[in-house]
């Protein structure tokens, strides 16, 4: 399945992306922000009945990031982004994870036939948190179960159903 965006390109994820992955996650505060303890991507070279792992690509073909989506429930029609990034540095704030975010809804919805798709953040990812508000229309907390840099943090979860996404077309 390939999802072509006017700047972004996803194509399914595979074994020859992990060095640049492996790479992203030798970067300190891109794990900060990730809150990753050590992730091995595995599942990657595993297939997936109840998700689906996209590559992100900018125009011209460089990886920049990656979109997985998990837990994909067909009776609830329900499932969730688990791993959102845009993990080269230059090619944050331009853009393109909105892009991507709004490629992979087209196809949680249109493809999948999801009718409700969530995502979420700690609360201190203060861009993930403006990102994913100016998509997905609904908020709520689960509060002060994140730990990081001495306190607890409210972890943010943003959902969007079939209707509010159709209502956006
Ligand atoms: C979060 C992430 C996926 C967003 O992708 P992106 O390509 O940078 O996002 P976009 O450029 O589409 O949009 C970024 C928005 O955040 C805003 N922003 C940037 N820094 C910000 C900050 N510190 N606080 C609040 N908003 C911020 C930008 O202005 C922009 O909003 P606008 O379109 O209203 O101007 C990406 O930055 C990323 O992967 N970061 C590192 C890893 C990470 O945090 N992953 C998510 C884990 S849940």
């Amino acid at each position: 399945m390939i999802l072509e965006g006017e700047h972004v390109r996803l194509r399914p994820a595979t074994a020859e992306d992990l060095p640049a992955y492996t790479r992203w996650y030798t970067d300190p505060d891109f794990r900060y922000y990730m809150g990753a303890e050590g992730e091995t991507f595995d599942t990657l070279l595993s297939p997936r009945p109840n998700g689906a792992n996209f590559s992100v690509e900018e125009n011209g073909g460089r990886l920049i990031g990656f979109v997985f989506v998990t837990g994909i429930r067909t009776i609830n029609r329900h499932c969730e982004l688990g791993l959102v990034a845009i993990g080269e540095p230059d090619a944050r704030d331009k853009g393109y994870g909105t892009e991507m975010l709004e490629l992979v809804l087209g196809h949680c919805f249109d493809g999948l036939g999801m009718h409700q798709v969530s995502i979420r953040t700690a609360e201190f990812n203060e861009r993930a948190c403006h990102t994913y508000a100016k998509i997905f229309p609904h908020e709520m907390r689960h509060r002060e179960c994140v730990w990081s840099d001495d306190r607890f943090w409210d972890e943010v979860y943003f959902d969007i159903t079939e209707e509010e996404w159709a209502a956006r077309a």
